[in-house]
């Protein structure tokens, strides 16, 4: 079986950090949602991996992979428009070599493993097997009807759901799922949906079965949910692990550190509070400053003021002007903001 990671969009609703990134890049809770995605697909035993990127995350994300060491081989294929997942699925297929496949979303964080889908989907022989997990709104959510343990219908934020089992983003698909794929028709929203391809599949026979998550999941979606992601991801680590994390080449004097923080190498942080549920990333500076449930990534800087519930990109800089009050920012790469009185009155 070889997994198919779909890495590319455009990821509108977290401009402007997208504007100079992928989304999937995006450290949540100290590491890229990729990262976790890439974690769970190498527990499953899974060795090939075809990463689907836009033209522009096809950069970032193959140094991505060439830095870090996922004991995976990769592929990395562009596809041009992000006309559906369905689609970017499609231009994986000519590397499957007719066999199964685990589908992922590269923005889809979630915990408790799928190897149960990957272990259910061998041992059933069934056409695609898809990860749900029962919402409280399912009106929301895509939703799947089930009848005698088989997928009868998948159907998109029903007024009427039929269960409350959402779809989460990860599915296993025997090799039936090419021809499905390359069935359907754009949708009204002028995109080739995977759901349309699965209900192609239950329409022409196959078997769809569900595997439940044992975990949770988020969209990385919306800075709200990667925020939210963050805390989770520092929240299951805090039970897990330490509360503090430091690397031995980060460099703290005068800081009160409140758990759970992540620090990489080469921050520099003093005369400030830096803590709960915030990670530093490589480089960054705070000084004369407050943050909390904040995410700073590599070489961004923070001073004198008080922030939380924020994402600074790569070398972005806030510097306040030491008066009492939060601030909730959201800075792209490079940008620079700083905040001054005016004491003429
Ligand atoms: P979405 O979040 O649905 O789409 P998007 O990334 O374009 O975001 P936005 O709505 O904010 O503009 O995509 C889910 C995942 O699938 C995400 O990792 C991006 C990926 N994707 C592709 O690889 N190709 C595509 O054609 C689409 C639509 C998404």
């Amino acid at each position: 079986m070889k997994a198919v990671v779909l890495s590319g969009g455009h990821g509108t609703r977290l401009r402007p950090l997208t504007y100079s990134m992928p989304k999937q890049l995006i450290p949540v809770g100290g590491q890229p949602v990729l990262g976790y995605v890439f974690d769970d697909i190498a527990e499953c035993g899974i060795n090939d991996v075809v990463v689907i990127t836009s033209p522009e995350s096809r950069g970032p994300v193959s140094d991505f992979i060439a830095d870090s060491s996922f004991d995976l081989d990769f592929t990395v294929v562009v596809q041009d428009e992000p006309n559906g997942l369905a689609a970017a699925f499609g231009l994986a297929v000519p590397y499957l070599d007719g066999g199964p496949s685990l589908l992922m979303l590269g923005d889809c964080l979630l915990t408790g493993g799928i190897k149960h889908l990957v272990d259910d989907h061998r041992s059933s022989g069934a056409a695609a097997t898809i990860l749900v997990r029962e919402v409280d709104d399912p009106s929301r959510y895509g939703i799947v009807s089930i009848e005698h343990g088989r997928i009868v219908a998948l159907l998109e934020k029903p007024p009427d759901p039929p269960t409350n089992l959402a779809i989460v983003g990860v599915y296993a698909f025997g090799p039936e799922i090419a021809e499905s794929v390359s069935a359907i028709a754009p949708s009204a929203r002028g995109e080739y949906e995977i759901t349309d391809a699965i209900q192609h599949l239950v329409d022409s026979g196959g078997l769809v079965r569900p595997a439940e998550l044992n975990g949770w999941w988020i969209d990385t979606g919306t800075v709200e949910d990667v925020l939210a992601g963050h805390e989770r991801i520092l929240s299951d680590k805090r039970r897990g692990g330490p509360p503090v994390s430091v690397h031995s080449t980060a460099s703290v004097s005068d800081c009160e550190l409140i758990g759970p923080v992540v620090v990489d190498a080469g921050a520099t942080l003093s005369d400030s509070t830096v803590g709960p549920f915030t990670h530093v990333g490589a480089g960054a500076s705070v000084s004369g400053s407050v943050i909390t449930h904040s995410i700073l990534m590599p070489g961004s800087k923070v001073g004198n003021a008080q922030v939380r519930r924020s994402i600074l990109g790569r070398d972005a800089t806030f510097l306040g002007d030491g008066r009492e009050g939060w601030h909730h920012l959201v800075l792209g790469s490079d940008a620079v903001v700083e905040s001054q009185v005016n004491h003429s009155g």
